[in-house]
């Protein structure tokens, strides 16, 4: 979203029309805004045979897949659903990763027979796949490095050795036995961290641990450094500086390949860093209240439609769009949900009032995808400005949409 001329705009769309048009709470997505981070990230490690698997998770709408296929990304899934809403949108199988955490190995089969690629994250799957495929499909190894990240958000940081994610380190030798047994063919590593990467020395440690065990593994093709990639949300926190990455892994890289002895292809999981940004979620001001201490700024929108300020105590810029040259107050910003439901607490906005049109920005990644119908409160629709027109890419849930599978008593 852009500030130009007293007016924000969404691909040159000012937004007002566009919540007008199709009404609140509204996510928007900016197309412009993904081919942008798109490139920004090939860019950035064009030194390297860089793929880019985008994180569909991150924003799941049928949409924004086929936008991704578009714009030259492969895709990574963590669901049988996943795998479907991909080939809908007419991705190749063997374009397609599939990552999931903690499933039964049914879904493991049903992915080998659509012909994803595969990534096993623990030694009782491995242990079903060996059995099941021998050598006869390649797989991935999803690591777990055992490194923290440093940063104190357990929801979130995924590389200590108490996360679910991964298989140990300490189990490699599991893992080579069962190579070694069944004759596998591991061709691919892979590590994922959190969405707080921010130091490129934590993400050259990871690198230079998992290329010293990728090393080891005779049929290697990838090595796949997952997602993780922090934005700039406005909180004034430390990004990663991307090109100084690229330019780190491909120090990294050429000493890699001169000890594996050939090309290996290094993949990317982001899914914030692609659309993170690039989604807004537009609700109406409902009411204004001034309690003793706080002023509160009432919208039609809650945690139920984006839960991540609730849940991670993330932050998501607030702006008012219909006021944006009124004199700055202190608000916080609360859902319409009858729980506590803060958006944004003591935040400076341009003064509000009641219909007012307010953006919660950076909604993007986690935001729609997360969503409920907590309340009994439809979820929003959804809308992606793209080539200078607004399309609807998510009709607005509606009561009939919410009581469809439930199945009354007959009292
Ligand atoms: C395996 C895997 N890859 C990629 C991602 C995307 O992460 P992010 O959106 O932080 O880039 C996730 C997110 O949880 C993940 O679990």
């Amino acid at each position: 979203m852009q500030y130009e001329n007293d007016r924000y705009t969404i691909g040159g769309i000012d937004v007002r029309d566009i919540c007008r048009e199709f009404g609140t709470p509204l996510y928007v997505y900016d197309a412009a805004y993904i081919a942008g981070q798109v490139a920004r990230f090939k860019a950035a490690f064009a030194g390297v045979p860089a793929w880019i698997k985008y994180a569909c998770k991150a924003c799941s709408n049928l949409a924004i897949i086929q936008l991704m296929r578009k714009l030259g990304t492969g895709l990574d899934t963590v669901s049988p659903a996943e795998i479907k809403l991909g080939l809908a949108a007419g991705f190749k199988p063997d374009e397609i990763v599939f990552t999931p955490n903690c499933v039964d190995f049914t879904e493991i089969e049903q992915a080998v027979e659509t012909g994803t690629v595969i990534n096993i994250e623990s030694i009782s799957s491995l242990e079903k796949f060996a059995r099941k495929f021998g050598g006869t499909v390649p797989i991935c190894i999803r690591l777990n490095p055992n490194i923290s990240t440093q940063v104190n958000a357990d929801k979130v940081d995924w590389w200590h050795n108490q996360s679910k994610f991964g298989i140990s380190r300490s189990q490699l030798d599991t893992v080579k036995a069962l190579e070694a047994a069944y004759d596998l063919k591991i061709n691919g590593v892979h590590i994922h961290s959190s969405s707080v990467i921010m130091s490129p020395d934590i993400f050259t440690e990871g690198a230079r641990t998992v290329f010293d065990i990728a090393a080891g593994f005779k049929h290697l093709e990838f090595v796949d450094f997952g997602g993780g990639l922090k934005v700039d949300v406005g909180d004034g926190n430390p990004v990663i500086d991307l090109p100084a990455l690229g330019q780190t892994l491909e120090n990294l890289y050429s000493d890699f390949c001169d000890q594996v002895g050939h090309r290996v292809e290094i993949w990317f999981e982001p899914g914030r860093f692609l659309v993170g940004n690039a989604g807004t979620l537009f609700a109406e001001c409902t009411v204004i209240k001034k309690n003793e201490a706080v002023d509160f700024v009432g919208v039609n929108t809650g945690f139920n439609h984006l839960i991540r300020p609730m849940f991670y105590d993330a932050y998501h810029e607030i702006v008012n769009v219909s006021n944006p040259a009124g004199p700055a107050h202190t608000y916080t910003v609360v859902g319409n949900l009858c729980e506590i439901d803060n958006l944004g607490q003591g935040r400076q906005l341009s003064e509000v009032r009641e219909k007012d049109l307010i953006a919660i920005k950076s909604a993007g990644a986690y935001g729609y995808a997360m969503a409920s119908s907590y309340n009994s409160r439809p979820r929003p629709a959804e809308v992606l400005v793209m080539d200078g027109q607004a399309h609807l890419i998510r009709k607005r849930e509606t009561y009939a949409d919410m009581i469809q599978n439930m199945v009354p008593l007959d009292l």
